[in-house]
């Protein structure tokens, strides 16, 4: 069978090599792919983004299923292009991924549904947004939270701690100096949502779901800032780990009956069928309370890495179960099978990552085929056949060890043979985890 992966980060890389592992498959195409899966004998590159090219390809070289990795796409509307073709694809349709791209889409449902989240306003007013943080700071004197309502590569969130900070994030979102983020606005105007800040500590909870069965994943945790320490301001994620120790087993049962599997039926309430993988950023409280940060619509990156490092099932027939009807699969017929062993992924960015990457530096000492680790690429490409950077976050060094520090010892070590000018790592991914 011949498969397609949409996309070109790190999460790309990890699903098509687990997907070229399946005994069944015989060519994954990437679209458009990286300077990795381009250097992997068993992945070919196809150089399309537009929708009615991929689906025409897909036809012409008789493709059996398509996965779609980011959020774009998916908010874009790719997968209502593929059915509307017939052809087999998983991820959500448009009307679902709203869950994603818009965070006032989501919060709305959520508080429509009684799924537990930070209380929240949404505002298209400068004035008013202002008065309405005054209003809040003052009271309790914490952090309040400022969100722009469009994508935003994982750059539209500001936690203030002051006033002052909160004032400027809102006239940075809504005001006269609009999107230096660079937020891909919603339909209308620019819109930010305010809302409580949250205490506790980050889960990442995937599922899969058909439109109607949901599998979940092995729990995740990633590090959101820049900085060692959690300090630094927000990026796409600097790495991650499988599985996340707070997401006990009472933890997990609470975010499946009281978040996930609320979620598929308020959308399906709604009229939305949700197909596709779901993500939902957890904040966990002192007392195992989770509640929902925010959805995604796809599989974290860089979740994935480590997440599909410890997956033993063929990930191809997940997806065929996932995909055997456009609003209802077979996804109740499958057991996933997990190595039992902590998988841990270590993200090198280039220099400036996340405001102002540097591009075009030389990769040397990418290692070859390791049994226990694996550098999946996300920013890179191939200059005279020899890998350079081509984006913020370039790789992603993942390994597995029989604990979280052994994993860590050895994702550290495969990295430490890797150089580029000006790569930027996080020395401690992976410390929460330890230190419990
Ligand atoms: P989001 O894009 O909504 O996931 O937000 C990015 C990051 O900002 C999250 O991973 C959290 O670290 C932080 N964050 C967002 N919302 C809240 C909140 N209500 N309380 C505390 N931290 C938050
Ligand atoms: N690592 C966070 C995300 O994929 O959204």
């Amino acid at each position: 069978m011949k498969v397609l992966v949409i996309g070109n980060g790190g999460r790309e890389h990890a699903l098509a090599w687990k997907l070229a592992q399946s005994p069944k498959v015989k060519t994954v195409y990437v679209a458009p792919g990286n300077g990795g899966t381009a250097a992997d004998p068993q992945l070919h590159n196809i150089a399309l983004t537009d929708f009615n090219a991929l689906a025409d390809f897909v036809q012409a070289e008789k493709v059996t299923l398509t996965v779609v990795g980011p959020e774009a796409p998916l908010a874009a509307g790719i997968v209502d292009v593929f059915r509307a073709r017939g052809l087999r694809v998983f991820g959500p349709t448009r009307a679902a991924a709203q869950l994603e791209s818009s965070k006032a889409f989501a919060k709305a449902f959520m508080q429509r549904h009684s799924i537990p989240t930070a209380s929240f306003a949404t505002f298209t007013d400068v004035a008013l947004a202002h008065a309405h943080v005054n209003a809040e700071v003052g009271q309790s004197g914490a952090p309040i939270v400022i969100k722009a309502d469009g994508l935003a590569a994982g750059k539209g969130v500001v936690v203030a701690t002051t006033p002052a900070q909160a004032i400027e994030a809102i006239d940075w979102m809504l005001g006269e100096g609009d999107n230096k983020l660079g937020v891909q606005h919603n339909d209308g105007q620019a819109r930010v949502v305010i809302e409580q800040f949250l205490e506790g500590e980050e889960a990442s909870f995937i599922v899969m779901c058909d439109g109607k069965n949901v599998v979940p994943l092995a729990t995740s945790q990633d590090h959101k800032r820049l900085l060692d320490g959690d300090e630094g301001p927000n990026t796409g994620g600097m790495g991650a780990y499988s599985p996340a120790p707070v997401v006990t087993p009472n933890v997990h049962a609470k975010v499946m009956h009281e978040i996930i599997l609320p979620t598929i039926a308020g959308m399906a309430k709604d009229g939305i069928t949700y197909t596709g993988f779901l993500y939902a950023g957890l904040m966990i409280d002192g007392q195992g309370q989770p509640r929902t940060i925010e959805f995604n619509c796809r599989l974290g990156d860089p979740e994935t890495q480590p997440i599909l490092m410890r997956l033993k099932s063929d990930l191809f027939d997940l997806l065929m179960h996932a995909t055997a009807g456009a609003n209802e699969g077979t996804l109740d017929q499958v057991e996933l099978q997990w190595d039992r062993r902590v998988a841990l992924g270590v993200v090198m960015a280039a220099s400036g990552y996340p405001m102002n990457p540097r591009k075009g530096d030389a990769i040397t000492g990418l290692p070859g085929e390791l049994p226990d680790a694996c550098v999946f690429h996300a920013g890179t490409a191939a200059r005279d056949d020899a890998p350079v950077t081509a984006g913020g976050r370039v790789l992603c060094v993942t390994a597995l060890g029989d604990s979280v520090k052994l994993a860590q010892q050895r994702a550290y070590e495969v990295l430490r043979g890797i150089h580029f000018d000006g790569a930027l790592y996080r020395r401690d991914i992976g410390y929460r985890a330890i230190k419990r």
